[in-house]
């Protein structure tokens, strides 16, 4: 039971009215993650489709391609996003794809390349459950479904080949 000087408390009722409390992004935080990710996505577009053009077995080659596509369909949705907030999505891509290139060996390349759609992952965990706009919110967890699913395939292959 409350007590008077609770109820009577122009903080509590404060609180209650902004969203920041409940843990829910502001639009300007939430245009830094959308942009963030776009960076990221963009780098995992440029790694995929620059090792589709190296990697010689078929069902590898079919593998990064699904994945260049999958990276190329979230760059769209997050640009989409940031835009249906009224902002210009950035050009930049993300220093990811430097890394990833300079590492020769296909294997090694995609493993990197999944440590990096974990990380996408991670970001994603700790966003979805803030973002207020439930449109945005869809397509970010369909993203990080479809990232869980995409490093599971790629773990798969890289184990059948003996190649962790
Ligand atoms: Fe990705």
């Amino acid at each position: 039971m409350q007590s008077e000087s609770d109820r009577a408390s122009p903080v509590c009722y404060a609180e209650q009215a902004d969203a920041a409390y409940m843990g829910q992004l502001a639009r300007e935080e939430l245009l830094a993650a959308l942009d963030e990710l776009l960076e990221a996505e963009r780098a995992g577009a440029r790694v995929a489709e620059e090792t589709v053009a190296q990697l010689q077995d078929p069902a590898e080659r079919a593998l990064m391609e699904a994945i260049r596509q999958d990276e190329v369909k979230w760059c769209g949705m997050l640009i989409a996003a940031i835009k249906s907030l009224d902002a210009k999505p950035g050009s930049r891509t993300g220093a990811f794809h430097g890394k990833a290139m300079a590492i020769a060996d296909l294997p090694a390349r995609m493993a990197f390349l999944n440590r990096g759609q974990a990380w996408v992952v991670r970001k994603l965990e700790a966003l979805v459950p803030r973002v207020k706009e439930a449109g945005i919110q869809d397509n970010l967890l369909a993203m990080l479904v479809a990232h869980r699913e995409n490093i599971d395939r790629v773990e798969a292959r890289l184990a059948a080949a003996g190649k962790p």
